[in-house]
């Protein structure tokens, strides 16, 4: 039954953490290592085996740690060196694994790399990073434009010249075409993965090369970039995203990591296109083990939509290849959902083929908290300040996300003040709904939070379902709001049906008497149930049938 075959990264679920809204255990208002170390257990009780965290390095905190000024220190404020090797060990002691954030595309503009490469055009590291004369004084080098808008040169006055950044200013973006800073960029891989880590997140990975030409970007109609389409702001970025280079440094990065291989390592990118254009990073298995799907995140809470997505990824991620199922992390509005279709969306993650990633608080629902652009901290809102806050809102909802503070609120554990997150005043506002919405409330009973517990633990019970080839029923018919697919070993002799009502109508069930409901989302502390005879209205269900 075991299919040892099967890489652990490849079955397992990730559990992503932001540091800095986890929890706080020195009243600073602050989350940090020492917190998160506190509250393993909960997401080892949870059933979550890998954790995803958000970057803690030196950081001057511009975009909360997006921004490195040192790769191998640790910022004061989440806490020592010493920490964040306890926390290697406590999750390896909990048999869990950990995965960094690792922002290779640019450092923030206070690193030492950059400090010496903007001193002077004669700096041995100015070549480190993208200078480029401009068109006149004021005319930047040529159109192209960053990730959030706007130009992404920025003149420097000290030596006349214009470096290039796609995403925020003060992140410069390092010249991968300089063999230095590779070789110095796969130094800081190698030495977190001598630490211990079990693999990274790979930030902004598509933006890694520019076409070093430097011919303008082509122009596009598109105003915004969408999840399956990164041009925007009028512009397709041809020289600047997803450039030839970057598929084969994938390539190169992987055998970097390749050399740890006891036990094996992963890399997941955050890359933006179509499911096709994506899959590309992830080469003939020598390349990105994954890459994120964003798609998800654009796709409606139906039967067709999910169907939809599945024949998607199943097209582009056949095995050996898998791909991610991603419903949220600390860039993207957190969608609101019925209960049901909270516990509909939980199902199909955790059961469908592909590699979990639950952003904290998706777990107990935790809503998308407005939060004015005027008080925003988040460095994207605070560059659109002017926008009116009714444009925001309208862009928020088609999934882009002016100010990221809306989802980045503080993990919400009980009804005490500040969610139990702090005892001071947290760095952002908790969400109001907290006394109603936190984990010590959904400890109990047939709560969402017992509903990913008991899918989960169904995970282990039934390795089936996280390497069982993936077969979609065509959606009938008659019920069209149902979507069901079935996980089926290798051999054919072990498979388990997922059926999902997003309905409002009870669907009559076939063959009941030779099946056993293993999970139901109305019920999920029940246990199994013999011989079910229909999916009740918004009911999703985890069948096994005997044969
Ligand atoms: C990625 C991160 C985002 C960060 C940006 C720049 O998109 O997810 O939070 O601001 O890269 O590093
Ligand atoms: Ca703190």
């Amino acid at each position: 039954m075991p299919e040892p075959s099967v890489p652990w990264w490849k079955r397992t679920t990730v559990y992503q953490i932001y540091p800095r809204s986890f929890y706080d255990s020195n009243g600073d208002g602050i989350g940090d290592l020492q917190g998160i170390i506190e509250k393993l257990d909960y997401v080892k009780e949870l059933g979550f085996e890998t954790i995803w965290f958000s970057p803690f390095t030196m950081s001057p905190q511009a975009d909360f740690g997006y921004d490195i000024s040192d790769y191998l220190s640790i910022a004061p404020e989440y806490g020592t060196m010493e920490e964040c090797e306890r926390l290697i060990e406590e999750v390896h002691a909990r048999d869990m694994r950990i995965v960094l954030d690792m922002v290779l595309n640019h450092t923030s503009d206070q690193h030492p790399w950059f400090q010496e490469s903007r001193s002077s055009r004669d700096n041995p590291r100015r070549d480190w990073y993208i200078w480029r004369d401009g068109r006149g004084p004021r005319t930047p080098p040529n159109n192209w434009k960053a990730m959030i808008g706007g130009s992404g040169w920025h003149k420097d006055d000290a030596t006349e010249q214009w470096y290039w950044a796609t995403f925020l200013p003060f992140q410069p973006d390092l010249n991968y075409r300089n063999p230095d800073v590779k070789e110095a960029m796969f130094g800081i891989v190698r030495h977190w993965l001598k630490q211990g880590v079990d693999g990274f997140r790979l930030d902004i990975f598509n933006a890694i090369y520019k076409d070093a030409s430097f011919q303008n970007n082509p122009f596009s109609r598109r105003p915004l970039p969408s999840e399956e389409n990164p041009d925007g702001f009028f512009q397709k970025n041809e020289n600047t995203i997803n450039h030839p280079d970057t598929f084969a440094f994938a390539k190169e990065l992987r055998q970097v990591v390749d050399e740890f291989d006891d036990p094996e390592r992963f890399v997941v990118g955050e890359v933006f296109g179509s499911t096709e254009d994506v899959r590309r990073y992830c080469g003939d298995q020598d390349g990105l083990h994954m890459v994120f799907l964003f798609k998800s995140l654009q796709t409606p809470c139906t039967a067709k939509g999910y169907s939809a997505l599945i024949q998607d990824y199943e097209r582009h991620f056949p095995e050996p290849a898998i791909p991610t199922l991603v419903f949220g992390n600390h860039d993207r509005p957190r969608r609101s959902k019925t209960e049901a279709q909270a516990r509909l969306q939980a199902t199909f993650q955790l059961t469908a083929r592909g590699v979990p990633f639950v952003y904290y608080g998706e777990e107990i629902g935790m809503q998308h908290r407005p939060i004015p652009l005027a008080q925003a901290k988040d460095p994207i809102a605070t560059q659109y300040r002017w926008v009116p806050q009714w444009v925001a809102n309208w862009i928020t909802r088609k999934g882009i996300l002016l100010n990221r503070d809306e989802c980045r609120t503080p993990m919400q554990w009980d009804s005490s003040q500040n969610a139990g997150f702090s005892v001071e005043t947290p760095w952002l506002p908790v969400h109001e709904d907290f006394p109603n919405r936190n984990v010590q409330q959904q400890e109990k009973g047939n709560s969402l939070l017992n509903c990913y517990k008991a899918l989960l633990k169904l995970l282990k019970e039934h390795p089936v379902l996280q390497y069982g080839a993936m077969e979609w029923k065509p959606i009938n018919k008659e019920h069209p709001k149902v979507l069901h697919f079935v996980r089926t070993s290798a051999d054919r002799m072990q498979s388990i049906d997922v059926m999902l009502n997003f309905g409002k109508h009870a669907v009559p069930l076939a063959h009941a008497s030779k099946t056993r409901i293993l999970f139901s989302t109305l019920a999920p502390e029940q246990g199994t149930v013999d011989a079910p005879k229909q999916l009740a209205p918004f009911e999703g269900i985890v069948l096994y049938v005997s044969h």
